[in-house]
């Protein structure tokens, strides 16, 4: 790993599976018992809130059941320890990473303990149910909705995502299954610029053929492995 300084890590409901979140499109998987149009979508906001906030809540209360796995914790001593760069960006809406120590992290999908307010854009940190027509604190309309990216919202922080990418010596994918853009096409504009490709997942995924490398396992073992490799060296200058 001598020429490695830059590294981007994207992780998805396989890092989490382990700890008893279930993936969204394995067998069991959250999407099997509801239409995503009906849950995920500005639409279905819209048309039934309560079925989409109740949805919600249950991945919410979810939560306080589970802990963070070896491939969590893993992460997270890569993040203490790396003397050169390093962005986790991860599509998981559930706190495993920060709840592991990780630090150098973002959520591009949203967060289930934070509400986002429908009018003003205002985040606030929430626990527990969040009951239709809950105010925001900033502007005081009672239009607080799950922070979640739906299907055809912008995921955030797309600049930085990208400037990172952009300058990555290794990037890895971690417990995703490739099905959704654009975190789907992180590895080719990863690799674009010149970046070396690691996928560690249970299967190929979906666009196994763009990575340089593939390991194929659970995440609990695979990623405690791989972040010994890196740490076993010192960042290129
Ligand atoms: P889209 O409607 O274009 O679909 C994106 C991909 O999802 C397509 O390749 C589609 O084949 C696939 N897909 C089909 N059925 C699906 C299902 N049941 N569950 C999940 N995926 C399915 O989406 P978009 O307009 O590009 O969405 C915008 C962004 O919203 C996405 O890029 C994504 O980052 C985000 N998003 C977030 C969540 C979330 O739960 N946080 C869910 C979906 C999308
Ligand atoms: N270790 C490693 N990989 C695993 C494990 C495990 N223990 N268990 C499952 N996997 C793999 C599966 O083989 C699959 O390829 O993790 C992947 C999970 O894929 P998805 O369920 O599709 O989850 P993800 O890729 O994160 O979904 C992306 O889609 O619905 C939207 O916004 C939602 O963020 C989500 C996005």
């Amino acid at each position: 790993m001598q020429d490695i300084r830059n590294i981007v890590v994207l992780t998805g409901a396989g890092i989490s599976a382990e700890s008893g979140i279930a993936t969204f499109r394995g067998p069991g998987g959250l999407w099997e018992g509801h239409r995503v149009e009906d849950v995920c979508t500005p639409e279905a906001l819209a048309a039934d809130p309560a079925l989409v906030h109740r949805f919600y809540d249950l991945r919410r209360a979810a939560l306080a059941g589970v802990e963070p796995n070896p491939a969590h914790r893993a992460l997270a001593r890569l993040d203490a320890a790396w003397e050169g760069e390093l962005l986790i960006v991860t599509q998981n809406v559930d706190d495993l990473h920060e709840r592991a120590g990780a630090m150098r992290m973002l959520h591009m999908h949203g967060e289930l303990l934070s509400a986002l307010c429908a009018v003003c854009g205002a985040h606030e940190a929430w626990t527990g149910a969040l009951p239709e027509g809950s105010a925001c604190g900033a502007c005081g309309a009672a239009t607080l909705r799950p922070d979640i990216v739906f299907f055809g919202e912008m995921p955030y922080q797309m600049e930085r995502i990208e400037a990172a990418l952009a300058k990555a010596d290794l990037f890895v994918s971690i417990g995703t299954s490739g099905a959704v853009y654009p975190a789907a096409g992180f590895v080719q504009t990863a690799a674009y610029h010149g970046a070396r490709t690691l996928e560690l997942n249970l299967e190929p995924s979906m666009g196994s053929v763009f990575f340089g490398e593939t390991r194929i396992g659970a995440a609990g073992v695979l990623v405690p492995v791989w972040v010994e490799e890196v740490l076993s060296s010192t960042p290129a200058e």
